[in-house]
């Protein structure tokens, strides 16, 4: 019996779409990695095992982050008064160039996972930079800090600055080397496939990168109708491509594997059924969409049209890691679309953003982002007794509380894939 694992508290998670699930003092029984069920009332059979009591406290999913770029963390703030081309020149290039230094990455990887840490996010999906070596650090440290992670080295072989290129050889057998070393290696880090955008990427290098994600059955992310003057761009760059959806489909890298597309914000109607057709996931990453002058993405759109959509926090066009924050601003931004577009898109409620930012993304990873029987156990112990309470409120009530006026100092214990996780060290 001593297999199993019994948490104890005040559950909460969303099984679907916009609809909680809530067990007040109820049972998770947890047997390694994967959630065997929850109760309200805990079966004789389970009596004798190690059981934590959470007492009053919260339990609710580990926070997932589909959208996010670990060598930006030094800019987190900074630039944000620029559209995304002139703020990837300014700003984002000339960082990212700094990770050919394996100590430099180290020294910020660190902090960016620890950092992700303390804001409760338990699996993200993440750009490196071009480098291959300190890519294989941000894979090593999210690997021995426990948290799940798919890493990804950008892919960038024209439009980029001298100091951040590669030739369409060398990016490729960089890219192929990681996946050889890595996608057995470790049980929650894994290689993704990482085009940066259409605009960094020859045709021959996305053709090659679609190759190795067939070959070795690798996920891919990218970014896809982010900003007007991105668009504009891939435009000019290709006049006789249907859509910018479809350069990513004609070089299998859309859908053949997993694939997750940050942003979608101008997508047409074209590539919403493309997208719907290969079951391509959206990372709405709303704080970076107002801060780059992006919009704002049709996301009930989008989900009522079938696509799965998550949130990311795409650090640093985002500027927190908290994925409270970006819930909260994902809320807003519904609201204002459903005001902006006729009152067509009806906003989103806080149990669908929940959903948003636990189970939707947590698919991209498996069985992830919820308490069903089979879902790995990835969940964070939420104190909320300090926030400012004085009625009595019910635990949607004191979840929505969380959501918008807490922060990192309430989440007292995370676990990822059954296991609690302790403070990464800070190189
Ligand atoms: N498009 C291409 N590169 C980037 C990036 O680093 N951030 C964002 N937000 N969009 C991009
Ligand atoms: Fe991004």
């Amino acid at each position: 019996m001593k297999d199993f694992l019994v948490v104890k508290g005040n559950i909460i998670y969303t099984k679907d779409f916009g609809c909680y699930e809530i067990y007040k003092s109820g049972y998770i029984v947890v047997e390694g990695k994967k959630v065997i069920g929850v109760y309200k009332e805990l079966d004789e059979k389970y009596q004798n095992c190690h059981l934590i009591d959470y007492g009053d406290n919260l339990i609710i999913p580990g926070f997932v982050d589909l959208h996010v770029h670990a060598p930006q963390y030094p800019n987190i703030g900074l630039g944000l008064d620029k559209e995304l081309m002139p703020w990837l020149e300014a700003y984002t290039f000339p960082e990212e160039s700094k990770f050919h230094d394996i100590d430099y990455a180290s020294k910020v990887y660190s902090r960016f996972i620890h950092d992700l840490w303390l804001q409760g996010t338990t699996r993200v999906c993440v750009f490196g930079t071009i480098h291959k070596n300190s890519t294989a650090k941000l894979m090593d440290l999210f690997n021995e800090a426990g948290l799940g992670a798919y890493v990804g080295k950008v892919n960038m072989d024209r439009n980029s600055p001298d100091y951040l290129i590669e030739t369409t050889e060398k990016s490729l057998q960089d890219t192929e080397s990681l996946i050889v070393e890595y996608h057995d290696k470790y049980d929650l880090v894994k290689p993704i496939i990482t085009p940066r955008f259409i605009p960094s990427c020859t045709i021959e290098l996305l053709k090659g990168l679609g190759s190795l994600a067939d070959k070795y059955r690798i996920p891919i992310q990218s970014h896809l109708c982010e900003n007007f003057g991105e668009i504009s761009f891939v435009k000019e760059l290709h006049p006789h491509a249907n859509n910018y959806a479809g350069l990513y489909n004609e070089t299998s890298l859309f859908g053949n594997q997993p694939t997750v597309m940050a942003h979608c914000v101008l997508v047409d109607e074209e590539e919403i059924e493309l997208m719907k057709e290969k079951q391509v996931f959206v990372a709405h990453s709303p704080n970076s969409n107002c801060n780059l002058s992006s919009g704002i993405a049709p996301i009930r759109r989008l989900i009522t049209r079938g696509i799965q959509v998550g949130l990311g926090s795409d650090v640093s066009g985002g500027h927190s890691l908290s994925m409270l924050k970006v819930m909260i601003n994902c809320h807003q931004v519904s609201n204002l679309k459903w005001v902006y577009s006729d009152r067509i898109d009806k906003p989103l409620t806080t149990p669908e953003v929940f959903y948003l930012a636990t189970k939707a993304g947590g698919k991209f990873f498996g069985e992830v982002g919820s308490f069903e029987a089979g879902y790995d156990f990835d969940a964070l112990v939420i104190d909320d007794s300090l926030l400012p309470q004085f009625k009595v409120l019910s635990l949607e009530e004191r979840l929505q509380k969380f959501i918008y006026t807490g922060d990192d100092r309430n989440i007292k214990v995370r676990y990822v894939a059954g296991k609690e996780i302790k403070e990464p060290k800070i190189l």
